[in-house]
């Protein structure tokens, strides 16, 4: 299995959560990394905690000539790793659902994605990877959660089209079950509990085991078009 030394890595999403993680495990790993997000004091603050070897660069990733203008700065790179998210409101009953607010949920985690493959194709190397991220509700639907069902079927389903239009470049997701992010553990130890209790491994996932996923996507040069779970087995219950 090839190590990461040489390679430069970008994580859009990287100032928290698994994005961090990945960055983190990136460098460990010998890349170089960039960090993006949209709030200026995070993503610095993410840079310097991860120290030599990464730098930062500010992108809101819902404005293309945003997104377009922090690939002319990256430069030349190998592996893109999308983890970008924001949490509005897209929860609810589909007679309450507000339609405005998911729209622009949609934004940031399915437009954003493709405004990131768009632009990136201009630096990656031929030899690289995108890796996008999806979540276990595209599979396992839950009464009061249509949109956020399809919201990461679509992210999954644009690496898979991404990974014919774009071949040789590389093109996966990772669906993510419940992983102990920052944001996530602002849910509290019970609701967690409820989530994950019936799981084959019935805890949440870290974000060191979220993003060692990401890490076997860089490095597995024959894997394209492929969602690999990280969901404590989820997907059998
Ligand atoms: N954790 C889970 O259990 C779980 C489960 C399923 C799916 N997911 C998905 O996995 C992704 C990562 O989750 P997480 O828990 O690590 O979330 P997180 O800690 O909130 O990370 C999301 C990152 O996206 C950045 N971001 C938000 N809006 C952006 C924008 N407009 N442009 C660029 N960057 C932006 C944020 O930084 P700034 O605020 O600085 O922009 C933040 O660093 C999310 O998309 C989430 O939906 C997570």
């Amino acid at each position: 299995m090839s190590k990461l030394s040489g390679a430069k890595v970008v994580v859009i999403g990287g100032a928290s959560g698994v994005g961090y993680a990945v960055a983190a495990a990136a460098l460990e790993a010998g890349a170089e990394v960039v960090v993006g997000s949209s709030r200026t004091a995070r993503i610095e603050a993410a840079a310097r905690r991860l120290g030599h070897g990464a730098r930062s660069l500010l992108v809101d990733v819902r404005d293309e000539a945003s997104v377009s203008a922090f690939f002319d700065a990256v430069g030349p790179f190998h592996h893109l790793v999308f983890t970008a998210g924001d949490w509005g409101q897209m929860r609810g009953p589909t007679r309450d659902l507000d339609i405005e607010a998911s729209k622009a949920r949609m934004e940031v985690r399915f437009w954003g994605a493709a405004r990131a493959a768009k632009h990136a194709v201009r630096q990656i190397a031929a030899d690289g990877s995108i890796s996008l991220t999806g979540g276990m509700l595209a599979h396992r639907p839950m009464p009061g959660a249509p949109l956020t069902t399809a919201s990461a079927n679509t992210t999954e389903g644009l690496a898979l089209g991404l990974a014919r239009d774009l071949a040789p470049i590389r093109v996966n997701a990772v669906c993510l079950g419940l992983i102990l992010s920052e944001q996530v553990q602002t849910m509290g130890e019970s609701a967690i509990k409820a989530f994950t209790s019936n799981l084959p491994l019935p805890r949440a996932g870290t974000v060191a085991e979220a993003a060692e996923a990401y890490l076997y996507l860089m490095r597995a040069t024959y894997v394209t078009g492929q969602i690999v779970r990280v969901d404590g087995g989820g997907s059998l219950v």
